[in-house]
């Protein structure tokens, strides 16, 4: 081949990458799991250049999707018009996940769970008006609550298993601490399993207005000025997301709107809000939903800090709710206590 003809096959590939990059959409190993079969092809881009990984219709099993991360396949695309057949296939294994949630192996069915609604949060980000995305959520998260409130037991094999998934933080971080809130909830013995329940679906979505941001931001270590405003109304956002669009009471609502009433964030970024929030007081489920919210972010990594101990985490909390929430505080120390002393975490 001559010198020119190189150079035109070399501008060609360009040329025909630049506009799959375009027409494609990157997708997570994850969402080729349960999969039996590609509903389509499946690409990666290595040295530059485009390959077909797999043809649509191939038989995919999980333990070579395994594979494919140990080998280190990061990057994975499809084209955008194929990514609504693959959500399809991910819907299914939902709502097959949550009606069998009771049959078979809880710590498997509960596994799985945790890992399809951090996956299906993902989906919801991208597509919040999505009405029939959001009653599946509503529909599995419920279910899931009930789930967990029988099986106390092995909420803390669920947290470590899923924290070493590697999800981002903004779809796990529901998942995690709602997981803790569940178990606070139950240990303090004065909730009805309705009140759990709804309190649960209230933590999971309380994030949604997050989307409002473009995702790939969450991973810089600084936000600007105008996203770090869209993140101080995060959880209006999420209210204006979620009401009269699933059944979450008034006070679920409220809870919402508030989740941030103790968090160092609210204080961070009061200096880009022209009038501050005047301090509020409090309920018992918005102090219970935020702080464990903030021990579940604190103990987890992000892009723009380390991890804290459980210990720091356990101290700011005293700092911020031990003098007006004496009962409260006691319970959240009780309850983490035992919760990592008993190695339920390793
Ligand atoms: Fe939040």
């Amino acid at each position: 081949m001559s010198l020119p003809d190189l150079g035109l096959k070399g501008a060609f590939r360009a040329l025909e990458l630049n506009s799959f990059v375009i027409d494609c959409k990157q997708i997570h190993l994850r969402e080729l799991l349960n999969i039996d079969e590609t509903p389509c092809d499946i690409f990666i881009v290595r040295d530059g250049l485009l390959h077909r990984l797999l043809e649509k219709n191939t038989e995919l099993s999980n333990q070579t999707v395994r594979d494919w991360a140990e080998s280190g396949v990061g990057k994975l695309f499809i084209k955008n018009r194929d990514h609504k057949g693959l959500r399809e296939k991910q819907h299914e294994n939902l709502r097959a996940n949550t009606r069998s949630l009771s049959i078979g192996e809880p710590i498997d069915k509960g596994r799985r769970q945790t890992a399809l609604l951090a996956t299906h949060l993902k989906y919801f980000y991208e597509d919040t008006t999505n009405d029939d995305l959001l009653n599946l959520l509503y529909q599995s998260v419920r279910s899931f609550a009930h789930f967990l409130m029988a099986q106390i037991k092995i909420h803390g094999l669920l947290y470590s298993d899923f924290t070493r998934q590697k999800y981002h933080y903004i779809h796990c971080q529901p998942v995690l601490s709602s997981l803790f809130l569940i178990g606070v909830l139950k240990q303090a013995r004065i909730f009805s399993e309705k009140d759990i329940e709804n309190l649960f679906v209230t933590s999971f979505f309380k994030d949604v207005g997050m989307s409002s941001i473009p995702f790939e931001k969450y991973s810089l270590k600084e936000l600007d000025v105008t996203d770090k405003q869209l993140l101080i109304n995060h959880a209006q956002n999420s209210v204006n997301i979620l009401a009269g669009r699933i059944p979450l009471t008034a006070n679920c609502l409220k809870i919402i709107e508030n989740h941030h009433s103790f968090s160092t964030l609210t204080r961070e970024l009061e200096q880009f809000t022209p009038d501050p929030p005047q301090a509020l007081v409090t309920g018992i489920e918005t102090t219970l939903t935020s702080i464990t919210d903030i021990i579940a972010a604190m103990i987890s990594e992000r892009p723009y800090r380390p991890a804290t101990t459980l210990f720091q985490s356990l101290d700011l909390v005293r700092e911020l709710i031990s003098a007006q929430h004496p009962q409260e505080f006691k319970l959240l120390i009780s309850y983490f206590k035992s919760y990592f002393s008993k190695g339920k975490s390793n």
